[in-house]
């Protein structure tokens, strides 16, 4: 099976440049004038990324992206290697149903406005013709001002109508409410710089600002600290009514938060840009693939397998080791979170798909055997993709 790769839509790309002022096409990164800038932003993305790793409290309670410059690097490396996160859980969550229009959307904790330009960039390849109206929250003033100047360059190319709406608020205010309710709430990156005490009062806004038919869409760094952290809300909000939607096929507790040393994310190969690349170079960072976790939620009961006529399905949670004489993954599924072990010897027809699975394959499984402590792959055994991961690597 020849899996896509994402890839960055150039209007984004132009967006960027309009608003940074900064030449960004690969051609361009080649000059010594471009090199020049973009070492520039490379010394605010590198102060970021060791921000947020170590010395992070200190570096959350300053409100790095107060600062103008590091605000721009942030947009233009951050933004960059976030666009594309939402694309596939995007698809997830509408498969197989039309979307809303006019479709009315929450970017919370929006920052240079990521979610909502990944957001923009779904409805366009999803030939959205109709309205979007977007709700950008955030604590720093300044982010919304140059989130909405990235969001409008962009969406002028789209063929449909973006309004855009802006509040400086705190997520974590008590009387946060707005006056309508959304088909969509997004938020990417900022769970994490929440504290957990808050989480229920989260999951009430969230309730009284959802329409019945709409979804929360919760995404995090895939590092093990953040993407446990939505883990632990995932099922805080699975306790109380939401029901989760994608990825995971089970509503009981998450597997991976049984052993402290397991986390659960996707990785989804894309075209790294020469600017990003360029930036990696020079500080380190190492973006060939889009790692992240995330999590759908919704109010209605509804799940992804449902949504593709399955009872059950389990999906792929681990890289797939092709080893010497065998394929060993783990799959979740409501029995929990178990390695399975295909021995070559033991291909057919039934189980030729094995050969095929990527990380977050949703796949349909049957007369697997149950061992103490994995589960095999026979001959007999069925393995069938039911749902590919886009853009996984291959
Ligand atoms: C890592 S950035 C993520 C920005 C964007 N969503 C993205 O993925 O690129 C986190 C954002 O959350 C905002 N934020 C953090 N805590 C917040 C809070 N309590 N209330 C409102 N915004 C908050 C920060 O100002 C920042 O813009």
């Amino acid at each position: 099976m020849k899996r896509a790769r994402l890839i960055l839509p150039q209007e984004y790309i132009s967006a960027l440049e309009e608003v940074l002022g900064i030449p960004l096409s690969d051609e361009s990164v080649r000059t010594r004038e471009a090199k020049k800038q973009l070492e520039k932003f490379a010394t605010s993305v590198e102060e970021v990324s060791k921000g947020l790793t170590t010395g992070r409290d200190q570096f959350l309670a300053r409100k790095y992206l107060k600062d103008p410059e590091i605000r721009k690097a942030y947009a233009l490396y951050y933004t960059t290697t976030n666009f594309l996160k939402p694309f596939i859980p995007l698809k997830e969550l509408f498969i197989n149903r039309v979307l809303n229009s006019p479709l009315h959307a929450l970017d919370l904790g929006a920052g240079t406005g990521a979610a909502a330009l990944g957001l923009l960039h779904f409805l366009h390849q999803s030939d959205f013709k109709s309205e979007v109206h977007l709700t950008l929250v955030d604590a720093v003033e300044q982010n919304l001002a140059d989130a909405t100047k990235i969001i409008k360059a962009y969406a002028k190319t789209l063929p449909f109508t973006v309004t855009i709406e802006t509040r400086t608020k705190n997520i974590a205010d008590r009387d946060l409410s707005f006056a309508k309710e959304f088909d969509l709430i997004m938020m990417m990156n900022t769970l994490n710089e929440l504290d957990a005490s808050g989480d229920q009062q989260l999951l009430q806004m969230f309730t009284s600002s959802l329409r019945t038919d709409g979804a929360i869409l919760l995404i995090e760094p895939a590092a093990r600290p953040s993407s446990r952290r939505l883990l632990q809300f995932r099922d805080i909000a699975a306790d109380t009514k939401f029901t989760v939607y994608a990825p995971c096929t089970r509503q009981d507790g998450c597997p991976a938060l049984l052993d402290e040393s397991d986390w659960c994310h996707t990785e989804v190969s894309w075209e790294r840009p020469a600017f990003i690349k360029f930036i990696d170079d020079l500080i380190g960072t190492l973006r060939l693939s889009l790692k992240y976790s995330y999590i759908v939620l919704n109010n209605n009961g509804e799940t992804l397998h449902g949504r593709l006529g399955h009872q059950r399905l389990s999906r792929v949670v681990s890289e797939v080791l092709d080893e010497k004489g065998r394929v060993r993954f783990f799959l979740c599924n409501e029995q929990g979170r178990t390695e399975h072990i295909a021995n070559k010897r033991d291909k057919s027809e039934a189980n030729a798909d094995v050969r095929q699975l990527e990380r977050y394959d949703l796949v349909q499984n049957d007369n697997i055997e149950v061992r103490e402590h994995d589960n095999r792959i026979t001959e007999a055994s069925t393995v069938n993709i039911v749902l590919p991961n886009t853009g996984a690597r291959y």
